[in-house]
């Protein structure tokens, strides 16, 4: 992908101002502000409607910048050699003399941090003398912005700046990994936990206990396209937009489908832009097929399961 140069000074010089802007990242796109200044993760709060205690992720370029601010082990190093920059997310010990916002840890002493693959906003980082918060770039809740135009479909043009990176290649956001104490996975994501696993070679907890939510953006309401969502249909009604892994012969007006061929890596890529096809359509409720709970399938079904909470 071409960088363009003055987009990315367009943006350092707003970031230096603490104003926030949106960034692109394999992932989906992000609400990006200075991590070292509570103005700029006010902004993110306010502009996100998200709740205070609701921690932001932040972004680094390397493990090199990140060591001014977190204590990390060898598993930490383990993984980040394997798939940094990508998608990621690490829960670490903040170091007492770290900078970062007690606004966006929510003066807590665990940071999540994430070292995003997207070259335009790899460039930006390592111009930039901090760090960047950037939780998801849509409204609290929702489902998650995966190109500019989503993020101007939610803010409008409450955000100063939307830094151009086309559409996300991922498209789902990255999985977390709390490596505190023995590792466990927060959030299901872009990263399989069967590679994860491999690399660390020790047996990975996940957390599934939905009683025990410590952070909102775990909680069950979440991901949520704004109208009903039925899950594993197998007959439709005719006024339901229909969600199907994979093409089929014959073709209503009311089917959408997340691949050609099923690869659940394309599915999980098409899954938000096609939800947000839907509602553009006025629809009033989706029905999903049964989605294979393999690879990046448990990732597509757990957002599926939150948005059908709705
Ligand atoms: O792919 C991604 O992770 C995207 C891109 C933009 O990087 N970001 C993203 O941010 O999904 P967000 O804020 O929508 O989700 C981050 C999650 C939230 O559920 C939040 O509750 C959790 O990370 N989180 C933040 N700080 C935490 C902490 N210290 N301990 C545990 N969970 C934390
Ligand atoms: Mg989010």
């Amino acid at each position: 992908m071409k960088i363009n140069l003055a987009n990315i000074k367009k943006a350092k010089k707003l970031l230096n101002k603490s104003e926030c802007i949106a960034i692109p990242t394999e992932t989906v796109y992000g609400l990006a502000g200075n991590a070292y200044s509570n103005s700029a993760c006010k902004k993110i709060f306010k502009l996100k409607k998200r709740p205070k205690n609701n921690p932001l992720i932040v972004h680094y370029f390397s493990e090199k910048v990140l060591k001014r601010d977190c204590i990390y082990n060898y598993d930490f190093l383990k993984l980040y050699k394997k798939f940094c920059p990508g998608p990621i997310t690490f829960i670490l010990d903040l170091k007492k003399s770290s900078k970062i916002s007690k606004i966006a840890t929510n003066k807590k002493n665990s940071l999540a941090v994430r070292f995003p693959k997207h070259p335009i906003t790899r460039n930006l980082l390592k111009k930039l003398d901090f760090p960047l918060a950037a939780p998801s770039a849509n409204l609290s809740s929702k489902v998650s912005a995966v190109s500019s135009k989503d993020v101007v479909e939610d803010f409008g043009g409450k955000i100063k700046f939307v830094l151009e990176g086309g559409k996300s290649s991922i498209g789902i956001e990255s999985t977390i990994i709390d490596l505190r104490n023995k590792p466990k996975i927060l959030r299901l994501g872009g990263l399989e936990i069967s590679t994860i696993q491999k690399v660390l070679k020790k047996k990975i907890r996940i957390n599934n206990n939905s009683s025990k939510i410590s952070f909102p953006g775990q909680s069950r309401l979440h991901y949520s396209p704004g109208i009903p969502v039925r899950l594993n249909v197998k007959k439709v009604k005719n006024e339901e937009a229909y969600v199907l892994i994979k093409k089929k012969k014959k073709i209503k007006s009311n089917y959408f489908f997340l691949t050609k061929n099923g690869n659940l890596k394309i599915a999980a890529k098409n899954l938000y832009s096609t939800l947000r096809k839907i509602k553009k359509k006025k629809y009033k409720s989706i029905a999903v097929c049964k989605i294979p709970n393999k690879g990046l399938g448990r990732t597509i079904n757990d957002r599926l399961l939150r948005a059908a909470k709705f």
